[in-house]
C-alpha cells in the first residue's frame, strides 16, 4: 500500500489535515502525519518508507530525499519551491510540485493588513496616513501580485507593476499600469510589494540601488522571501533615509540591528504568515493531495517544477 507522509514543521489547521487523509485514504493509500517536528532527523526517518511527502516550507534537502527510498512524488503545498534540492530530486526520479495559487490570496490580504498597519504607525495611536491614493509597485504579476492589485484598487491605490514573463495586455485588463523596468518600478511608487520567487537569480537583488530610486515615504513590503533582499543595502538605506519603512513576513537575518535603531519603521511577524489562513491550508492541503492522487492513478504531472 502506498503511503502519503504530511510532514509540516508549521502545521496545517486540523481541517486540512482531516481533507488531506480523507483523499489520501478514498484512494486506497495509508496517511502519516508528521507536525511539529523540530529536528531535521525526524523527517529523514519518517520518509524512509513513504511514497509520496507532502510540505510546506519544511526542507526536502538532498538528504531527505536520498532517504526516502520509495518517494516518487513531493507536493510542495504552496507556491515557492526553493526549499526542495530539484537536482537532487531530479536525480532520483522524484517529482517534484508545487500548488500553484491556492494560498495566494491569503498572503495578498497580508501583504494590505500589513501596509495599513506600517501606514497607521503600528497602531500605536499617533496618526498616521491612508493608503487611498497613494502608489503601489507590483513586484512580479503573479498569483499573489494579482490578489494584491485587486485588494489595492479597492483601497483607491494607483497600481502599477512590472513582469518581464506576463505580457502587458494581462496585467492592463486588471487596470494596473504596466512599467517596462525594474528601476522605473523602483522610482515610481511610494509601496513596493514583493512577489518574485527566491532562487539563483533574484537572491540579493533588492538592493540599496533599487531601493534608493524610492520616492519620499517609501514602504517595502515583503511577503515574499527574505532572501531576496541585500541586506547591506537595506541596513544603508534605512540609516540614510528617515522615511524608509520595511514589513516583512519574516525577519531578515540583520533584524537585531534594525530592532535596536529604528523603532516604529518596521515590523516582522514572528513566524511566516502569509498563507497561514484554514482556507490557504485547505485549498492547498487539498491540491497536494489531488495532485497526489491524479500522478499515480493517471501520470499526471500537471505542476510539475523539475521537467
Ligand atoms: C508559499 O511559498 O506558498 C508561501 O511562502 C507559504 O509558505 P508556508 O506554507 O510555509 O506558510
Amino acid at each position: 500500500m502506498r503511503k502519503v507522509l504530511v510532514a509540516t514543521i508549521k502545521p496545517f489547521a486540523p481541517a486540512a489535515v482531516e481533507q488531506i487523509k480523507k483523499i489520501v485514504e478514498q484512494a486506497g493509500y495509508r496517511f502519516a502525519l508528521l507536525e511539529k517536528y523540530t529536528d531535521q532527523s525526524e523527517l529523514i526517518s519518517a520518509v524512509a518508507d513513504a511514497d509520496a511527502l507532502i510540505i510546506r516550507s519544511d526542507k526536502a534537502d538532498r538528504q531527505v530525499i536520498e532517504a526516502g527510498k520509495n518517494l516518487k512524488i513531493i507536493v510542495r503545498a504552496g507556491a515557492g519551491y526553493d526549499n526542495i534540492d530539484l537536482e537532487a530530486a531530479t536525480e532520483k526520479g522524484i517529482v517534484a510540485m508545487n500548488t500553484p495559487g491556492q494560498n495566494s490570496n491569503a498572503v495578498a490580504e497580508l501583504a494590505l493588513g500589513m501596509m495599513v498597519y506600517m501606514a497607521r504607525n503600528l497602531f500605536n495611536g499617533k496618526p498616521g496616513t491612508e493608503l487611498k491614493g497613494k502608489t503601489l509597485g507590483i513586484h512580479a504579476y503573479g498569483n499573489v501580485g494579482r490578489h494584491v492589485a485587486r485588494i489595492a484598487r479597492g483601497f483607491d491605490m494607483k497600481v502599477s507593476a512590472f513582469d518581464p514573463f506576463i505580457p502587458a495586455e494581462a496585467i492592463e485588463k486588471d487596470g494596473v499600469e504596466v512599467l517596462s523596468s525594474v528601476e522605473e518600478l523602483y522610482g515610481k511608487n511610494q509601496y513596493i510589494s514583493l512577489h518574485i520567487p527566491a532562487n539563483e537569480q533574484t537572491k540579493n537583488s533588492i538592493n540599496y540601488e533599487l531601493l534608493s530610486r524610492m520616492p519620499n515615504g517609501a514602504t517595502l513590503v515583503n511577503t515574499a522571501r527574505k532572501e531576496v533582499i541585500d541586506e547591506d543595502g537595506l541596513l544603508k538605506i534605512f540609516a540614510e533615509r528617515e522615511d524608509f519603512r520595511y514589513v516583512s513576513d519574516i525577519a531578515p537575518d540583520c533584524a537585531d540591528t534594525i530592532q535596536e535603531k529604528y523603532a516604529g519603521r518596521f515590523y516582522f511577524t514572528p513566524k511566516k504568515m502569509g498563507a497561514q489562513t484554514a482556507e490557504a491550508n485547505i485549498n492547498a492541503g487539498i491540491a497536494a493531495a489531488n495532485q497526489i492522487v491524479n500522478f499515480f492513478e493517471k501520470g499526471d504531472t500537471t505542476f510539475q517544477v523539475n521537467k
